[in-house]
């Protein structure tokens, strides 16, 4: 399944490492890319640099318009999932979301305008409490890929060997000081 990230309403004077966070989570559970409303070159700058060390080919496309992406992305066939801790319950509709193509997920920051609510395919709860849009899109990633994103390859970049103690990682070849 192709998975696109929202991240709606970004301030660039509060919201610089919370969006960094939405855009580390997005690549590292299994997203493609994330579409930001608005520019913060200290968000672009973090994102270029992690996928330029650790590989992989996760873009970040920033000033779009929100309502404009949404809907280009249903003419295409896309659907849109909506993270707010006012929807329906994960549980009961994540099994539906799974069985679509394409699927944008959008999480908000300052409040998310009524529309969205509307466009959304899927308003769904990560829990009904008020929590964070880096928590609601880990947790629905996760779901929706059933754990397996963990085991995807980021082809071109470092790589950790999994140890319990210490720190192991494996340079590429190319990227070794002659
Ligand atoms: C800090 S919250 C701000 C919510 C804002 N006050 C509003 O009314 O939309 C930022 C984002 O986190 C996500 N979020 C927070 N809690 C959530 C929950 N329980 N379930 C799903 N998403 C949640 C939503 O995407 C929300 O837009």
């Amino acid at each position: 399944m192709r998975v696109v990230v929202l991240r709606l309403g970004h301030r660039p004077e509060r919201d610089k490492r919370i969006t960094t966070h939405v855009g580390l989570v997005a690549r590292a559970f299994g997203a493609e890319e994330m579409l930001l409303t608005g520019r913060d070159p200290s968000v672009e700058e973090s994102l270029e640099d992690v996928r330029e060390r650790w590989g992989g080919g996760f873009r970040l496309t920033a000033d779009v318009s929100w309502r404009g992406e949404a809907l280009r992305w249903k003419e295409a066939g896309g659907k849109v999932v909506h993270l707010t801790m006012y929807g329906s319950k994960l549980a009961e509709v994540i099994d539906d979301i799974r069985s679509c193509e394409a699927l944008m997920v959008v999480v908000g920051a300052e409040k998310v305008p009524a529309e969205m609510y509307d466009l959304a395919d899927w308003n769904v709860a990560v829990g009904s409490q008020p929590h964070s849009e880096v928590a609601a899109l880990s947790v629905f990633l996760d779901r929706l890929f059933r754990g397996e994103e963990l085991e995807r390859d980021f082809p071109g970049g470092l790589k950790i060997v999994p140890s319990a103690r210490g720190k192991r990682v494996i340079v590429p070849e190319d990227r070794l000081e002659k």
